[in-house]
Parts: structure tokens; C-alpha cells; sequence
């Protein structure tokens, strides 16, 4: 299998800060998965398509245009909610499935973060990390990352409509987040940005070996400071 890392998680776990450092430090391509349901889920929005029309949603799916997904649109939390409404959809997933390999393919390497990449997209990643933390933590940094933006975010809000969107996530029936049995368990919890990452990069290191020297940005950033 080419040089996957697959990186799966709850919302708010840090995973794609963690996906996209381990992609610049390798040189590898990075795809937030997040990002296709995202998608679907704006157009839904857009076009006021009824989200429990499956055939209608995938039919979004399966007509998605790359290039929107770069839109800044797709990070309110209005879209992410209703991703993870769409996402539950199997007609919806299976019509993203095949972008999603097809990435994976890419050379010299690649890193996908999600919720079901380590489990059914790439279950033969030679590399897998679940990272997670509490749902109080992942909160706790989310409203953080709101108030930062000036968004006038609520704590108690923002912890409920993540524990409902991990209810979501973790028991619909098709592809629930779960981490596979082989992913290295990265929970976050109580470390920062810098320990989590040295802890992931130890792990993948450990599966695909070291970054080929001047392989990343990562690299060359750290050893001009
Ligand atoms: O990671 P995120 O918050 O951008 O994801 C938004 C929603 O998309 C999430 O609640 C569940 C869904 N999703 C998924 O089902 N599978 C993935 N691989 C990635 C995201």
C-alpha cells in the first residue's frame, strides 16, 4: 500500500491540525475528509434539498466540484452540523468512497483525516492514529477557537451540540466513527499542540520511517528557528 496516514477522530480532537503538520513535515498530500460531507451538506443548505432525501443528497454527492471545497463557507457550524447529518447517509458515503482512494493513491504519499478512513476507506493504511480527548476538552478548545474569531460562542452550547454530533457520528449505522483496532490511540486530553504532535510523529515515524531529509516545510522550519 503507498504511504498512507490515516488520522481518525471525534470533532474538535485536533486531528486536522495534527493530519495537516504530519503532511507538511512528510511532503505528502493531506485531504480533510470533513470537508467533502461539508460540501454536500452547503449545497443542501444552498439549494434547500431535503436532508433525509437520500437518493437527492447523493445525487449532490456524486456532482460535487472539487474546487469549491477550499470555499470558507464550509467551516460555520451550521454546515458542520448538517454534515453530520448528510454523512449518515450510505448513498452519500458511497459516492464520495471512490475520491477519496483515488487521493490516497497520490505520490509521494498521503494523509486523510475523517472519522472512517482508517476503518473503511483505507483499511490498509500502513499508518492509523485515533486522536481524541474528552468531550469537555474538545469544548473547551472549540469554543476557544470561537470566541478567537469573535464569534460570540456559548460554553454550554457548544459542549451540547458536540456530545450530539458524537451521538451521531459514533451510532449511525453505516461507517460510525470507531477507532480500528490497529490505530494508535492518541488521546490529547491533557496535552498541547506540541506534545500531541510529537507524540503522532514518534507513532508514524515508527510505521513509515522518517521523513526523507528536506522531504517537508515542517522540517526546514524547525531547523532555522
Ligand atoms: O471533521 P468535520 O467536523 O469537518 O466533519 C463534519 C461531519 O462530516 C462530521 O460530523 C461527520 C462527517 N464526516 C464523516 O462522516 N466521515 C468523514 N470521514 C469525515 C467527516
Amino acid at each position: 500500500m503507498n504511504k498512507v496516514v490515516a488520522v481518525d477522530g471525534p470533532a474538535a480532537s485536533g486531528k486536522g491540525t495534527l493530519a495537516r503538520r504530519l503532511a507538511r513535515h512528510y511532503g505528502f498530500a493531506h485531504l480533510d475528509s470533513g470537508r467533502l460531507y461539508r460540501a454536500v451538506a452547503l449545497r443542501v443548505i444552498r439549494e434547500d434539498l431535503d436532508p433525509t432525501d437520500e437518493i437527492v443528497c447523493s445525487q449532490a454527492a456524486a456532482t460535487l466540484d472539487p474546487a469549491g471545497l477550499d470555499d470558507p463557507a464550509l467551516r460555520t457550524e451550521a454546515v458542520g452540523r448538517m454534515a453530520s447529518r448528510v454523512s449518515a447517509l450510505p448513498g452519500v458515503r458511497r459516492e464520495l468512497l471512490d475520491f477519496q482512494r483515488r487521493f490516497a493513491t497520490r505520490q509521494p504519499g498521503a494523509v486523510i483525516d475523517g472519522r472512517d478512513i482508517g476503518t473503511v476507506i483505507c483499511p490498509d493504511a500502513p499508518a492509523k492514529l485515533f486522536v481524541t480527548a474528552t468531550v469537555e476538552e474538545r469544548a473547551r478548545r472549540r469554543h476557544k477557537e470561537l470566541l478567537d474569531q469573535g464569534e460570540a460562542a456559548i460554553y454550554a452550547a457548544v459542549l451540547k451540540d458536540l456530545a450530539e454530533r458524537d451521538a451521531r457520528d459514533t451510532s449511525r449505522a453505516t461507517s460510525p466513527l470507531i477507532r480500528a483496532a490497529d490505530a494508535f490511540l492518541l488521546d490529547t486530553t491533557s496535552m498541547d499542540v506540541e506534545a500531541a504532535f510529537a507524540a503522532a510523529l514518534a507513532y508514524v515515524e515508527s510505521r513509515i520511517g522518517p521523513a526523507p531529509a528536506g522531504a517537508g516545510l515542517e522540517t526546514a522550519a524547525r531547523d532555522t528557528q
